[in-house]
């Protein structure tokens, strides 16, 4: 049976220590450092996002604006919000919820952000500095997940990583991350031929595809460390069937409530073969908010 990964216990971890850093800012005579959030029309998933990002923020002394705009919004306006936010003073960090609404460009948007108040890690300035090693602001989900694996003493150098997933937001600096760490890294995607064969080399497999139950146990090699970076909603029972054989309770839970959570990874079935897997609630959900939080305190003691 596998270890569990537990990704809210790290979470809150590292939302401790960015308390004591705002709380070592204010001992110095500095103000709190700012976040602004920008959510443009009614996504309900963004909603929830901006929400939970709010109330964590309130939980460490970090101050949270939120700015709501249209979902008709016209790039300009959006551009004109930027821009002010990049010259306030007490704004450390932007963040401009994604997706934005159809007919906005979310590139320009985010390229518009000063690299320095980037805490996302998504501007070109930033991925440059990933890119080369150097320190910057880097994208939070793969940053708290290299942070949850350097805390249970997962060694990566010299192991086969695979990534599963090439986007911009996970994919990409993930593999990048763990080659720093010398893993030797594989990123494989929808169009890899043979994905089983792939994964099963993997010490290391990270899942961050969107694409429920993808990885099944028989993809896995035994031993290996899974981090499950999938959140999906999974509403057919068929699927669910499927999914989660080896997990009784969630599938009872999809009878009762019509819908459950999973990752890419089957969990149940995962434990069986894997040395540690991050569960899906509660294992890289978690962590991204807290990996938001701890760039927001570097941008403010960076900036002043
Ligand atoms: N939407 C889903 N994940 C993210 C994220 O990490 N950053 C932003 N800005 N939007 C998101």
């Amino acid at each position: 049976m596998a270890t569990i990964l537990d990704g809210k216990a790290h979470a809150d971890r590292m939302l401790e220590a960015v308390r004591l850093g705002v709380e070592a800012r204010k001992a110095k005579g500095l103000r709190a450092p700012g976040l602004a959030v920008v959510l443009v029309g009614d996504d309900p998933a963004s909603h929830v996002y901006v929400r939970n990002k709010s109330a964590a923020c309130a939980k460490v002394g970090i101050t949270s604006f939120e700015h709501r705009l249209p979902a008709d919004t016209a790039q300009a306006d959006l551009d004109a919000l930027i821009d002010r936010l990049n010259a306030d003073p007490g704004v450390d960090g932007i963040l401009v919820q994604l997706p934005l609404p159809k007919g906005l460009d979310s590139k320009r948007a985010l390229h518009r952000i000063s690299p320095e108040k980037d805490v996302d890690g998504f501007h070109p300035i930033n991925q440059g500095l990933l890119l080369e090693g150097l320190p910057g602001l880097r994208p939070c989900t793969p940053s708290a997940c290299m942070s949850l694996l350097a805390h249970h003493g997962v060694d990566l150098k010299g192991i086969r990583a695979v990534v599963l997933g090439r986007s911009e937001i996970v994919g990409k600096p993930m593999a990048l991350m763990l080659l720093e760490q010398h893993a030797t890294v594989t990123i494989a995607h929808s169009r890899t031929k043979d994905l089983p064969a792939v994964c099963r080399e993997a010490d290391l497999l990270v899942a961050a595809v969107g694409r429920p139950g993808l990885v099944e146990g028989s993809w896995l090699k035994p031993g290996a460390v899974v981090v499950d970076v999938g959140i999906n909603r999974v509403e057919s029972l068929s699927l669910g069937e499927q999914i989660f054989a080896a997990e009784p309770k969630k599938l009872e839970n999809l009878k009762t409530k019509g819908a459950v959570l999973c990752g890419d990874v089957r969990f149940g079935e995962a434990m069986d073969v894997a040395s540690a897997v991050t569960p899906v609630p509660g294992g890289v959900g978690p962590l991204t908010i807290a990996g938001l939080l701890t760039n927001a305190l570097m941008a403010a003691d960076r900036n002043r």
